[in-house]
């Protein structure tokens, strides 16, 4: 750890960070059971949750208004006096994933301007601008996890030491567990953007050196006693 991270690290209070309710987020996905229902899987619907699975069907208005997005009361004339998204989102950057607007640009360009705090409006975020590269033994490129983007709108205690253990390595990660809404995938297909075929090089964004070579597996390796 260098001097200026320890130094964040300290000021914001890691010892006795507060660990916010996040994990909770990644118990359940919205995906309703066919033993419950009846359904069969073609008509199970999946919102939110990271679509990889071409099993499971797509949303097809990530963007509906409140009226119509099957988790607002139509009843209700309160939900007619909400802003549609496609309304507040006109004009902004936007990507092909979950939502369609692309936040890290948003925020950078100004457009929106989050509350840090919940009760403290002039509470401004602890920005950590540290990069920490996950070679990965598959043939595709190499994790990038930026702090920066995170920590705009992030707690460090959003991540540690529930999430990760803050130090390098010392967290193991696969694409399994992420896709099953555990470690970057406690966020990334609810409230951050998915995984989707077109998303893999978000995240893995450094190609891997040109000497690159596939480790060898143990089986591969030859018999010694022989
Ligand atoms: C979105 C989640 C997230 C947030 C928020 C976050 N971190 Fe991290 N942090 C990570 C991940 C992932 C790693 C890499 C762990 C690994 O490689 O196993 C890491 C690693 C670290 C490391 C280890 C660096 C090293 O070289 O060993 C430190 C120190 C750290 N974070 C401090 C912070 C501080 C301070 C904040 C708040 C300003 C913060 N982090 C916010 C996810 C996060
Ligand atoms: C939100 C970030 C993120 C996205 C998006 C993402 N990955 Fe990953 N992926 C990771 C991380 C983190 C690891 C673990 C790296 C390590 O070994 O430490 C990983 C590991 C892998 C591995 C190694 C085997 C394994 O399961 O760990 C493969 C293969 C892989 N990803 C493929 C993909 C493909 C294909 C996509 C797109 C469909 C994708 N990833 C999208 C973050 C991501
Ligand atoms: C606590 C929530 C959280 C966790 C855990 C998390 N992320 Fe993120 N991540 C976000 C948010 C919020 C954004 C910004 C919104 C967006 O891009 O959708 C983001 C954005 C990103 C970006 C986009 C940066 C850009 O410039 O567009 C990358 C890359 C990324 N995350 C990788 C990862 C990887 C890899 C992991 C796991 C090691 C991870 N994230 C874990 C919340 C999280």
């Amino acid at each position: 750890m260098n001097k200026t991270i320890r130094k964040i690290a300290v000021a914001a209070g890691f010892a006795a960070a507060v660990v916010l309710p996040l994990s909770g987020m990644a118990a359940e996905v919205p995906v309703s059971s066919a033993e419950v229902t009846g359904s069969t899987p073609a008509q199970l619907k999946v919102s939110n949750a990271n679509v990889f699975n071409r099993l499971l069907k797509k949303e097809k208005d990530p963007n509906a208004a409140p009226w119509e997005d099957g988790i607002h009361d139509p009843e209700n004339e309160a939900t007619h006096a909400l802003q549609p998204p496609k309304v507040a989102y006109e004009g902004w950057p936007r990507t092909p994933f979950g939502n369609h607007v692309d936040w890290v640009k948003a925020l950078n360009d100004g457009l929106i301007n989050p509350r840090y705090d919940r009760v403290d409006p002039t509470v401004e975020p602890l920005v950590m601008d540290l990069d920490i590269v996950r070679p990965v033994r598959a043939s595709v490129p190499d994790v990038v996890f930026p702090h920066k983007p995170h920590t705009q709108w992030l707690h460090c205690s959003n991540c540690h030491p529930k999430i990760f253990i803050p130090q390098k390595g010392a967290n193991q990660i696969n694409m399994s567990a992420i896709l099953l809404g555990k470690k970057c995938g406690v966020c990334h297909g609810k409230v951050a953007f998915p995984i989707t075929t077109k998303s893999c090089k978000k995240c893995h964004s450094k190609p891997k050196p040109a000497d690159w070579k596939p480790p060898l597996s143990e089986a591969s390796v030859k018999n010694p006693w022989r």
